[in-house]
Parts: structure tokens; C-alpha cells; sequence
């Protein structure tokens, strides 16, 4: 059995690599593709060339795949046509499972970020492939931990809540997914949080007290334009905080955990890292 991961040089993807290896899988039977493959030559797995923009290249990395994980890539606005030659390169392999890393709740979710994710998803359905999607909520990793000590926590969603997780869990997860082969639609999530409540977390874990700065989406796209960020990511983020305030980041922690066959990494874990 070939299994093949796009986005391996990736911080997702390589954790995924890693967990194929540790769930079993024979590293030859394992190939780790990207870009900038350089950064994937240590993991002791095959290791080939692929670019979301360049069909050929991906017709060669899937030759002899049986199951793709397929990570989704990382330039939003480009991403449907990149995915589109992700998709005809799996059907030209035939390949038995391809399993995609959507967002959570993508059935009904109105993110800005959700509409790329949404028009793969139907991509992978027209194209006829045995499909997985593997729905992610919120990494821990988008958050700045250290950052919040400093100068407080900031964001839109209210008392929303955000069932972010462990990108290392979210990863795993999907290795187990692609191991066990089933075609299905996993919505995954850790246990979560509210933003005022992850400025608790934080306290707790730093010793001081953090506060939680609720904004409307536009302050909070204003502050983030301050902060640095340029006004596209800006509105994407002020957006997902948007509808994360009406559940749209919210999953129950059931498909992931019985992934893992763990509780899900808690957040103080994250954050005792990070600081
Ligand atoms: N749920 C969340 O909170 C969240 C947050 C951030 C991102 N994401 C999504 O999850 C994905 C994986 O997360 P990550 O943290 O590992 O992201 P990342 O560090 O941005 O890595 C993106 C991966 O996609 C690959 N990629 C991008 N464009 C590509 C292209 N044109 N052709 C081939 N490969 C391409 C990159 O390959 P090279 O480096 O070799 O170019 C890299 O391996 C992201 O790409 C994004 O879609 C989700």
C-alpha cells in the first residue's frame, strides 16, 4: 500500500508523515511530497516533487498511490484551481481513498475561508474518488500565547466558542483516518474554549492576570492591520472571529478523540509550551 501526503514539509503534513510511521506504516510504503522538498529529506520516508500548480508534477507524485492525504495548501485565492489539479491527479491514479483537510463545519459554515474549502469538497465529490474530509477547526499554533501575556488577548468572537486543538492532534488524527481507509465526513475539534475563557487559561498558566478585549469584527481587522497584518489576512481573521461569536469554529471533541483513541492535548499544555 502507497500512501501518499501532499504538504509534508509543512508543520501538518510532517506531523502526519510522522504518524504513519508511528501507527505502523513501512516507511517505503510513505511518500512525503511539497515544494521545498529539501525540508523533508530526514524523515526517512520516499520523497517527491509536487506543485498544487503544476499538474505534471503532480501526476508523477501520486504514480502508484493507493490513498492521498491531502493537505490543503496555504495561498488563499489560488487554491481552487490548485486543488482542482490535486483532484485529477488522484482520479488519474485511481486512488482508493483521498482524504482532504477541510475546515470545520463546511456543510454550513459563511467564513470567507470556508468558500475555497467548500468548492474542494464539491470538486472531490464530482470527481467519484472514495473521499474522507477531515474538517479542522482552529490550530492552538494561530494563537500567540507569549504575545497575550504582554499585551493582553484580543478578538471578536464574544462568547462564542472555539473548538481549537493541537495541530500535532489534528494531524494525527488524520494519519489514523487515512490509515483506517473510511470514506467519511470527520468534524474535528478539541474540547475548546471562549476567548475569555483561553485569557483565564493563559493567567493560570502565566502566573498573571490576562485580560480579553472583545472588539467588533471591523475594530478587531483595524487592530490586526495595526498590529502588522496585512488587510487581507486582516479581514479573513476578523471574519473567522465573526462567525466563530455564531459557533461556526465549534465541534464536539467525539471524532477526533476517537481518532486519536485519547482525550485531545488540552490547551494549558499549548500554552505552558509556548511560554
Ligand atoms: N485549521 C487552522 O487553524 C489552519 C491554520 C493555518 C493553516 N491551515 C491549513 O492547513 C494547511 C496545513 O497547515 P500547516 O500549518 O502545515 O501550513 P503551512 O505551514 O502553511 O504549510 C503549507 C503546506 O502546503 C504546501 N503548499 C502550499 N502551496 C503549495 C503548492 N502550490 N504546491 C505544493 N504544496 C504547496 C506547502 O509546501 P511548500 O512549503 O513545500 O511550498 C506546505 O507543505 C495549510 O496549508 C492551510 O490550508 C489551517
Amino acid at each position: 500500500m502507497t500512501i501518499v501526503v501532499t504538504g509534508a514539509t509543512g508543520p501538518f503534513g510532517r506531523h502526519a508523515v510522522e504518524s504513519l510511521l508511528a501507527r505502523g506504516v513501512p516507511a517505503d510504503q510513505i511518500v512525503a511530497t511539497g515544494r521545498k522538498i529539501e525540508k523533508i529529506a530526514d524523515l526517512g520516508v520516499r520523497v517527491r516533487h509536487a506543485d498544487y500548480d503544476d499538474p505534471a508534477t503532480l501526476r508523477a507524485a501520486f504514480e502508484g498511490a493507493e490513498k492521498v492525504l491531502f493537505v490543503s495548501g496555504s495561498e488563499p485565492g489560488k487554491r481552487v484551481p490548485q486543488h482542482r489539479n490535486v483532484v485529477e491527479a488522484a482520479k488519474a491514479a485511481g486512488v482508493s481513498l483521498l482524504a482532504y483537510t477541510s475546515i470545520v463545519n463546511a456543510g454550513t459554515s459563511d467564513l470567507i475561508l470556508a468558500g475555497e474549502h467548500q468548492a474542494t469538497e464539491q470538486l472531490i465529490a464530482e470527481s467519484g474518488l472514495p473521499h474522507a474530509f477531515l474538517r479542522n477547526s482552529w490550530y492552538y499554533e494561530n494563537y500567540d500565547f507569549a504575545g497575550a501575556v504582554e499585551n493582553g488577548l484580543f478578538g471578536a468572537s464574544g462568547d462564542g466558542r472555539i473548538s481549537a486543538a493541537a495541530r500535532p492532534d489534528l494531524a494525527e488524527a488524520a494519519a489514523v483516518a487515512v490509515i483506517n481507509g473510511e470514506a467519511r465526513v470527520y468534524e474535528l475539534g478539541g474540547p475548546g474554549f471562549t476567548l475569555p475563557g483561553l485569557a483565564e487559561e493563559i493567567s493560570k498558566v502565566a502566573g498573571k492576570p490576562v485580560t480579553y478585549t472583545d472588539l467588533s469584527p471591523e475594530k478587531y481587522a483595524e487592530f490586526l492591520i495595526g498590529v502588522g497584518l496585512p488587510e487581507g489576512g486582516a479581514a479573513v481573521l476578523s471574519d473567522a472571529d465573526r462567525g466563530a461569536a455564531l459557533g461556526q469554529l465549534e465541534t464536539s471533541p467525539a471524532d477526533l478523540e476517537k481518532l486519536l483513541g485519547r482525550p485531545a492535548t488540552p490547551v494549558s499544555d499549548a500554552i505552558r509550551a509556548a511560554l
